[in-house]
This record gives C-alpha cells, structure tokens and sequence, in this order.
C-alpha cells in the first residue's frame, strides 16, 4: 500500500452511533448509514441500527470483545484505506462517539497517513445517554461542579494506572467505562484517596436498549453489587453525588425501563 500522495475518490466517515437506541442517532450518521457502498462495524452497533443498514449495502463485522480481537486494529485501519483506495463510500460505525475511548483517533491518523479523505461524525457518548436514561445528570449546580471520563480499563489487561488523587473531589462526577473488569480496585483506590464510601453510584447496563438494568449503589457496596448482579458488558458507571437524583429524576420521565427487583434492595 502507498502512503499519501495516491489520489483516492473514496472517503472513509468515522461515524459514531451512540449507546443503542437507534433514536439517538445523529441525521447526519442516519444520512450516511442510508448512502454509504460498505459499514464497518463494531460489537456494541445494536441490531436495530444495524436493520437500518439498506439491504444492498456491503456490511463488514469487525467487533471486539475484551480480550478477544476478532479483527486487529491494524487490520481494520488497513481495511478502511484498502476500501476508500477502491473508491467506495465507507462508514465506519462505532459505539458512542468515536473519539472517546474508541480508537476512532487511530484510524484517522492512518488515514491521514495514507492520504484518505475523512470526516468524524460525532456520536452521543454512552456517559451521558446513559446517564440521562437512568434520570442522572452529569453536573448539577451545588452537588458536581464537572465530570470526568475515565476508562476502567487498559490495553491488554495492563494494571489500571489512574492518578487516583486526581478523581477524589467529591464535587466532580465520574462517568467510568470499561470498569467492570477492574471494579473491586476501582472501588477500593477511590476509597483509599479520599472518596467516601457512601458516595451514591449508578451502574447501567446496556444503557439506552431495551434491556437495561441500572442499580444504585454506593461505592463501598459496588463490588458487591456488580458481582451479585451478574452485570455483563456493556457497563456505565457513574460515580458521584447526582446518582442520588436518578429515583426523582428517573419517575419524571417516560423512558420504560425499570430495574429489576434486587436493585430496590441496593438502592442507597
Ligand atoms: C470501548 S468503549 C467505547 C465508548 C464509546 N466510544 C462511547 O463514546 O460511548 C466501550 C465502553 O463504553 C461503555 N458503553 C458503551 N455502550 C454502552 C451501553 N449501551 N450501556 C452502558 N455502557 C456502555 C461501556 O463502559 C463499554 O465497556
């Protein structure tokens, strides 16, 4: 393959899809889905995106799982040039958005690399979609002055090295993804740097589908919680002071989806 340089008609869209509900997809996102020659997708694209996907339209799975690459990301980046090199429309579908915690950054510096044209349609992060579905807000005046994104996890099951001191004001919310492998020391090194273990914490699973479970705990219980509960990837969590307005907040809205019956028994 040459680096940049070689002229291409084709372009690559790094489109991000949101958490699942197919409602929070962007136009935009919607607009390409309906136009695009091949999809490039991931695991976490819900099946009620994908029927959106026309019929006639190359679909191209390269979803992976913690752990499990079922396609390298250097396969991927050499797919998305190889397509745009043969002049086809690519959407690159990805969960969420697709500059946070989803390599969409490294894709697009390979196709700068590689000369491809390229735009970034930006998605709803599953932080704040799944936050708002559990009747959560991420900042609230006089109780999170600010949030953080935090990934839970590291490259190749590396330790998790967070600056633990960083994430202990009580004043700013933190929206975690990928924690359910790492959630006893999530728990125990907040603790440990100075967050109280009441601290009121919101766990979603698959957030914004029709199978989401979302549980209100505290952070000293949150192990507990996740482990009984049996909580599969997709997880959110969403640690801090405004996890206590999601029952307040949560009957106010017309979203249907209730937690099951353990999770009264949890709530903080
Ligand atoms: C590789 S990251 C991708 C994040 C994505 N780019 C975004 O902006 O949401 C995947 C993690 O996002 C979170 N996530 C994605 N979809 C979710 C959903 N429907 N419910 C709960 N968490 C979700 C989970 O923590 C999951 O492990």
């Amino acid at each position: 393959m040459r680096e940049k340089g070689r002229d291409l008609n084709g372009c690559v869209y790094l489109v991000g899809a949101g958490p699942g509900d197919p409602g929070l997809l962007t136009v935009k996102a919607v607009r390409l889905l309906e136009s695009a020659d091949v999809v490039v997708y991931d695991r976490l694209i819900s099946p009620e995106i994908i029927r959106l996907i026309p019929d006639a339209t190359t679909r191209v799975f390269v979803g992976k799982k913690s752990g499990r690459h079922l396609v390298s990301q250097e396969n991927i980046n050499t797919l998305l040039v190889r397509l745009a090199a043969t002049n086809h429309k690519v959407v690159r579908l990805k969960g969420g958005d697709p500059f946070l915690f989803g390599r969409g950054s490294e894709e697009a510096r390979y196709l700068v690399r590689f000369g491809v044209p390229f735009e970034v349609v930006p998605g709803i992060t599953s932080a704040s979609a799944c936050a708002s579905y559990a009747g959560i807000p991420l900042t609230h005046r006089g109780i999170a002055r600010g949030v953080q994104f935090i990934a839970g996890h590291c490259d190749a099951d590396a330790p998790l090295d967070l600056d633990w001191c960083s994430l202990a004001n009580a004043e700013m919310t933190l929206a975690v993804y990928m924690g359910l492998a790492n959630v006893d020391e999530i728990a125990s090194q907040l603790i440990k740097a100075g967050r109280s273990e009441k601290t009121p914490v919101a766990v979603i699973e698959n957030g914004t589908t029709g199978s989401q479970r979302q549980f209100l705990t505290s952070l000293g219980e949150l192990p507990k919680t996740v482990h009984r509960a049996e909580l599969q990837s997709p997880v959110m969590f969403v640690i801090g002071q405004v996890a206590s307005l999601a029952e307040e907040l949560k009957g106010g809205q017309s979203i249907c989806v209730e937690p099951p019956p353990e999770a009264q028994q949890l709530r903080v």
